[in-house]
């Protein structure tokens, strides 16, 4: 039997783990609006694990809890076993924690390149003094980056835009340029939030794809945000569902979709 709380192999034969991270009870208002009210769900290593739900639900509420923007008044996050403290943004990111944004947050006038090396700020360990007094020991670093994001230019295919600054690329490509910089700071846990919004068919074919790759042969955990039902039942591992701040499903895309709570949530019944 698949026993969520201590992993399970998948039906694509994915073997996942036990918990990385832990959200327990979790409530963020901001003044008079309950963003999240009362959110408990776990994301286990390996897994893909979807938050959906309508518009303001909560769901970048949510992301912005697990990679510390926001500070919720009531809960508690546990990562990798230990609860943890209310971190900064970087320390989180730190801990092996990277995402991309709902709407696009590049550097536009900068090349792809140069903004999937600003990923790697986290993991660089010569600072900017250092890089002027050990020049030889910066240069070792800068280089050993360098390669790390070229793998990560090949891996997703985006030789030919290498040097273009992202302002001028097509909306498609540059969500494709942020999820190489969140992958450039080899996150174990990746948080997206709408990484498909916007996108074409296509477009979203081929993101989904680098999803399922980065995945697959990075090992990595992957948290998404997604409106496109089609697509999280294609990729997702469990799926957690959002409403007005409450959360209302919990579990595998085929229940999830039979759950009768989020088919009124999506049809905009109201609830009392
Ligand atoms: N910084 C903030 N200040 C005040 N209210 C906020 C803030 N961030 C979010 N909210 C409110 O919290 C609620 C949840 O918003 P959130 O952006 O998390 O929803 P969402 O599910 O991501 O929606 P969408 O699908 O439109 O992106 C909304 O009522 C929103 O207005
Ligand atoms: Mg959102």
């Amino acid at each position: 039997m698949n026993n969520p709380s201590h992993g399970f192999v998948t039906p694509d034969g994915r073997r996942i783990g036990g918990p990385v991270l832990e959200v327990r009870n979790i409530t963020l208002r901001f003044g008079g609006v309950v963003a999240l009210s009362n959110i408990s769900f776990d994301v286990l290593e390996g897994e893909i694990r979807a938050i959906i739900g309508p518009n303001g639900a909560g769901k970048s509420s949510m992301l912005n809890v697990i990679n510390g923007f926001y500070h919720p008044q009531e809960g508690e996050v546990w990562y990798r076993g230990a609860k943890r403290e209310p971190l900064k943004p970087y320390q989180i990111a730190h801990q092996g924690v990277a995402r991309t944004f709902q709407n696009i947050a590049l550097f536009k006038g900068m090349t792809t390149l140069d903004n999937i090396m600003s990923g790697r700020l986290t993991k660089m360990k010569a600072g900017m003094l250092s890089q002027a007094l050990w020049f030889g020991k910066a240069e070792a670093e800068e280089v050993a980056h360098r390669e790390a994001v070229e793998k990560i230019i090949d891996f997703l295919e985006i030789q030919g835009i290498r040097k273009t600054p992202v302002g001028r690329l097509p909306y498609g490509l540059q969500k494709r340029v942020e999820l190489g910089r969140a992958l450039a700071a080899d996150p174990s846990l990746l948080l997206l939030d709408e990484p498909m919004a916007g996108m074409n068919v296509e477009e979203k074919e081929d993101m989904c794809r680098f999803i399922l790759d980065v995945n697959d042969e990075f090992g990595t955990t992957i948290a998404l945000i997604e409106h496109d039902m089609g697509v999280v039942m294609d990729i997702a591992d469990r799926v957690v569902v959002l409403d007005y701040g409450r959360k209302i499903g919990d579990g595998p895309p085929d229940e999830v979709r039979r759950n009768q709570d989020v088919i009124d949530a999506y049809l905009g019944v109201s609830h009392d």
